[in-house]
């Protein structure tokens, strides 16, 4: 089986739940690290624990630095926290191998940097440091809950007696060169949806934290560009390429219907403040789908089966028919049939509503 967006893991362990061979494909290095990281499940769970405690204890007796860091740290940490924080890091730093337990404590410190900030945030959401909130927790006492839990949850899976058969690949999913030709029965993915999400962005928190980026500027070289094209914040040095990109030989079973799309999305920028690039994010986007496809072909066997997870989108109210040019794309590379099942409806609530478009999400099935 094969995951080419596996993002934080959620696939490949379930291939090892299920004895399944299975390889991810992520591209983004933070998210990658986390990935691999969660593989390490198998390593003793309570081995983990003290390990993970006698860092919690030398941080304890250092005196944390709050110089240095990147100014959007400063914004969302009270200078305690922060404190606690930089201890935290370099007693993990001291000890840092690279190997399972390091990696998972890693993770562990990685996972609690929004539970203690100040600035508001949520799992995988941009941080907001202008906006705050009242309660923060602890950075020991959050260290210490999230190492029990993490060593718990091991022993768990543990339980379940999964295999370790998966792995993962830190590449790109247009081009896996490490993946041999025809290896994948079965692909199961959810990629980055056509919706202005930033995949950069969302880990900005904690890639400045660990000096991995200083700002914002930064992202575009350490992540965005192994991405696949889906905001517009990745496409704004494209902007007057549209039509070229349009051109891509690639997108030709799909080119008539993007360029008149694509027209009327340059055509509404103008009566909106942002003049937001959604022509040209859509036809980058599709480029790199198409890519993609070409790419599952080399590494899929006949009469393999792929269902994508995937949704579609209506960008200043254009409504954009993702998962059926997406199954265009994959019939264009060589695969035989699609089909799309509808697993929910979006945007059909009326509580903060861009626009009226009904859009939905679901599994589009490709087979071949
Ligand atoms: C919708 S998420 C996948 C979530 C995943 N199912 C999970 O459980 O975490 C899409 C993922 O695709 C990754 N991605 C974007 N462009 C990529 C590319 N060119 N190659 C590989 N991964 C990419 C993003 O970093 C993101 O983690």
């Amino acid at each position: 089986m094969l995951d080419p967006f596996a993002g934080s893991g959620t696939v490949l362990l379930e291939g090892e739940a299920c004895w399944v061979d299975t390889v991810g494909v992520e591209s983004h290095p933070f998210v990658a690290r986390v990935a691999k990281a969660k593989l390490s499940w198998h390593a003793s769970h309570r081995e983990f624990l003290n390990y993970a405690l006698a860092i919690l204890s030398r941080a304890k007796r250092m005196t944390g630095i709050t110089d240095g860091y990147p100014k959007l740290i400063e914004k969302c940490f009270a200078s305690d926290s922060l404190r606690k924080l930089d201890t935290l890091k370099r007693a993990w730093e001291e000890e840092n191998d690279g190997l399972p337990f390091s990696e998972l404590t890693w993770l562990a410190l990685a996972s609690i940097l929004r539970e203690c900030s100040t600035a508001g945030t949520a799992p995988w959401q941009y941080v907001l440091p202008r906006k705050t909130k009242a309660r923060t927790v602890d950075p020991y006492e959050a260290f210490e809950a999230k190492v029990i839990l993490m060593s718990s949850d091991m022993s768990m899976r543990r339980l379940r007696s999964l295999s370790k058969r998966a792995r993962l690949l830190q590449e790109d999913a247009r081009s896996c060169p490490s993946l041999p030709d025809a290896w994948a029965d079965l692909v199961i993915t959810s990629p980055p949806y056509a919706n202005n999400y930033d995949y950069a962005d969302a880990t900005r928190l904690e890639m400045s934290f660990f000096g991995e980026v200083r700002n914002w500027g930064d992202l575009q070289d350490a992540v965005r560009r192994h991405l696949i094209r889906a905001c517009t914040q990745h496409v704004a040095e494209l902007n007057g390429k549209t039509n070229k990109m349009l051109s891509d030989p690639l997108l030709e079973p799909i080119r008539e219907e993007m360029a008149k799309v694509c027209t009327l999305l340059e055509a509404e920028r103008e009566h909106h403040g942002g003049k937001k690039p959604y022509h040209t994010m859509i036809a980058a986007y599709f480029g790199d789908m198409a890519r993609v496809w070409v790419e599952l072909r080399r590494v899929t066997a006949r009469g393999a089966l792929v269902c994508f997870v995937v949704g579609d989108s209506a960008p200043y109210g254009i409504y954009v028919p993702v998962d059926r040019w997406i199954g265009e794309l994959a019939l264009a590379a060589g695969f035989k049939s699609f089909s799309f099942e509808k697993l929910r409806s979006r945007n059909v609530k009326w509580k903060n509503r861009k626009h009226r478009v009904p859009l939905h999400e679901g599994c589009l099935w490709v087979e071949g």
